[in-house]
């Protein structure tokens, strides 16, 4: 009797010893929570980085930080829409769907944008609170880093459009001035070469020299100021332009080249063309100067709104020439190509194949025209 006392007196005392020991367990985890909350809130509260807080499922803003309305110039989240129609609309859908993806926000976007206030850029950095399906965010204003990104596309595209009008004029004044010139030298020397007697025979051979010279200086003043305008892209449109190209570099050296067209480009806008046609032009410049290739073939392809060049040749590769130069930064060298097609907001890549050879690929978006050729720069 007394031993079964005593067994329950044990046994009793184990529980009640276990029971209070996990309630002292409860109530410190408790404390650890509460204690990391404190910080958390703190933190959240008293933080010079921009924070929010939403439901993941909706959008909804629950709450944000000092810093955050610091940040979009206003006092309270609930003047907020006046400034933000985003954030009384709620965070944007494909950000909560790129959250609902990947359990987090890794420097998603988003462009705000008021009625009377300037356009402010926010990238925001989040991880999903499972338990409650709610996200805290950290908010970047990169508003001037995007602003400094556009600046420096206009101050290209300005560059670029300098440089296209400068080529113009001295292709204008090549054509009108020393053609004109070459032209005129050459019809005098073709007076004199008739009225040179038979007997004088060897300065009639010189003086018939002398015009084929002149000529020859004609054809390298016509094909120089060719280049410089390509006015065959106003006349014939991009694709002969790019054919005539081709076709020039197969006349003046033993490297075959095709062309390769998947989907024809038409109606791109005229400043992607004039773009495009650069970027072909130095690429096969370049094939010829650098490349030692046997053939290269450019392919030209496109979507409904994105046109693609690719450039590839069987030669040395980008890395293959030993006495390598730094490229040059004004000219359209690799350096122009990328910055023109930056500007168009498309990509570019030049790469060696692993074949050994070299290959260029660019790609750019552009919206269908309809007849209008409106030139933007
Ligand atoms: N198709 C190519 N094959 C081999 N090397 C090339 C090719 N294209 C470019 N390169 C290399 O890249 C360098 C930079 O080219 P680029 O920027 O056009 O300047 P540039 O033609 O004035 O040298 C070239 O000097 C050359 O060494
Ligand atoms: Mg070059």
């Amino acid at each position: 009797m007394w031993v079964l006392l005593a067994a329950m007196f044990v046994i009793a005392s184990v529980v009640i010893a276990f029971v209070v020991s996990v309630i002292v367990g409860q109530r410190k985890s408790i404390r650890e929570i509460t204690k990391s909350e404190r910080k958390f809130r703190y933190l959240f509260e008293n933080s010079i980085v921009g924070m929010v807080r939403f439901d993941a499922a909706t959008g909804r803003v629950i709450e944000t930080n000092e810093a955050l309305l610091k940040m979009l110039g206003t006092r309270s989240l609930e003047t907020i829409p006046s400034r933000l129609g985003l954030f009384e609309a709620g965070i944007p859908t494909p950000l909560l769907q790129g959250l609902e993806k990947t359990k987090s926000i890794q420097g998603h976007e988003i462009l705000l944008q008021g009625k009377r206030q300037k356009p402010a850029w926010l990238s925001l950095f989040g991880v999903l609170n499972e338990s409650d399906g709610t996200c805290e965010a950290v908010v970047a204003d990169i508003t001037q880093q995007k602003q400094a990104i556009l600046l420096l596309r206009q101050l290209s595209s300005k560059i670029i459009e300098a440089e296209e009008n400068e080529r113009r004029r001295v292709a204008r004044e090549l054509h009108d001035g020393v053609n004109q010139t070459l032209a005129l030298a050459k019809g005098k020397l073709s007076f004199v070469e008739h009225r040179i007697s038979p007997a004088q025979r060897k300065i009639k051979v010189t003086s018939k020299d002398a015009g084929r010279l002149v000529e020859s200086a004609m054809e390298d003043v016509r094909r120089i100021s060719r280049n410089l305008r390509p006015s065959i892209l106003d006349d014939l449109g991009f694709l002969p332009a790019v054919r005539a190209l081709i076709d020039e570099l197969q006349n003046r050296s033993k490297i075959v080249i095709r062309l390769a067209l998947e989907e024809k480009p038409k109606n791109l806008p005229r400043h992607i063309e004039l773009a495009l046609y650069r970027l072909i032009q130095e690429s096969l410049t370049n094939v010829e100067k650098h490349s030692r290739a046997a053939s290269a073939v450019v392919r030209i392809s496109r979507t409904d709104a994105t046109v693609r060049v690719e450039i590839a040749d069987n030669g040395i590769g980008l890395h293959g020439n030993p006495r390598r130069k730094k490229a040059r930064s004004g000219g359209m060298g690799i350096q122009g190509m990328r910055e023109r097609m930056v500007v168009l907001g498309g990509t570019f890549h030049a790469s060696s194949t692993t074949s050994g050879g070299t290959v260029i690929i660019a790609e750019v978006p552009f919206r269908q025209q309809s007849g209008d050729d409106h030139v933007r720069h």
